[in-house]
């Protein structure tokens, strides 16, 4: 069995310890599990970083199986969670569960996450009740990005803050096993986290959270279209990958590559 599973996660709560990173590659998620890190999502900004779309909106239930079963074959010890794609829970419980029960049957994740507040209490308890973990996502939650207007910081004004209060608070107890809180003020981070007895994971939500989820394309320096100010560099690969590259072409011109300790 796995270290990381929903009771391990769960119990993590409070501590502040909980570390989250995007995989959509079976490599990338081997490393991934190799440094430890207990929650992988498998998140839907594929759409953005993989396949280059603007939005996460044109992502379908076939990318994320895709996608999904190759990052389950490198990770031994992390929980790993699958995002549900746009209008794969929306329409019906019945689409909901049949497309999350499709997901867990064939790409070997540990669970599923949806976006959204209390409205989604119906979906999650009957996901929850058919044996599948369900992950939450409020405050910005980018399927919802041209209902929003933008990628903007949400729960500013006290009624949104007060509305995010309650919606995490229906997640929780509708049993998902955990909240994503993304973009965020750091102050209705930590309310949120104090007021939910589930683990709360923050991308752009503050210190106060019980985890902290990032982009691996953004935090390794890969994808620059777009740098939220939430996330930290930790690695300026896409400088480096160009170095290496035009190293290589540069040798290859200059038939430097291959040498002799390459050649047969
Ligand atoms: O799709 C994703 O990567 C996400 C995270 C930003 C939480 O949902």
């Amino acid at each position: 069995m796995k270290t990381w599973n929903v009771n391990s996660i769960k119990a993590l709560k409070g501590q502040g310890k909980i570390s989250c990173l995007t995989a959509y590659d079976y490599t990338t998620a081997r490393i991934i599990d190799q440094a430890e890190i207990q929650l992988i999502l498998v998140g839907d900004s594929l759409g953005m970083t993989m396949l280059g779309y603007k939005t996460t909106l044109p992502v379908t239930l076939e990318h994320m199986l895709h996608h999904a079963e190759a990052v389950a074959r490198g990770v031994v010890d992390a929980m790993v969670v699958v995002d549900m794609p746009f209008m794969s829970y929306q329409i019906s419980i019945e689409d909901a569960i049949s497309n999350a029960g499709m997901l867990m049957k064939n790409a070997g994740v540990d669970a599923v996450k949806i976006e959204g507040g209390a409205f989604r209490v119906p979906v999650i308890e009957a996901l929850v009740e058919n044996g599948i973990p369900v992950m939450g996502h409020i405050g910005l939650t980018p399927q919802s990005v041209h209902a929003m207007g933008g990628y903007k910081v949400q729960g500013k004004k006290s009624e949104d803050a007060i509305k995010l209060v309650e919606d995490a608070k229906a997640l929780a107890d509708a049993g998902a096993f955990a909240v994503v809180l993304e973009c965020i003020p750091a102050l209705l981070g930590e309310e949120i986290s104090k007021a939910i007895d589930v683990p709360t994971i923050g991308i752009g939500a503050g210190a106060g959270c019980d985890g902290q989820i990032l982009v691996t394309h953004d935090m390794l320096g890969l994808y620059s279209e777009l740098t939220p100010k939430f996330v930290k560099r930790y690695a300026n690969m896409e400088a480096d990958m160009k170095m290496a590259f035009k190293q290589y072409k540069d040798e290859v011109e200059d038939s430097e590559f291959p040498a002799d300790e390459h050649t047969f």
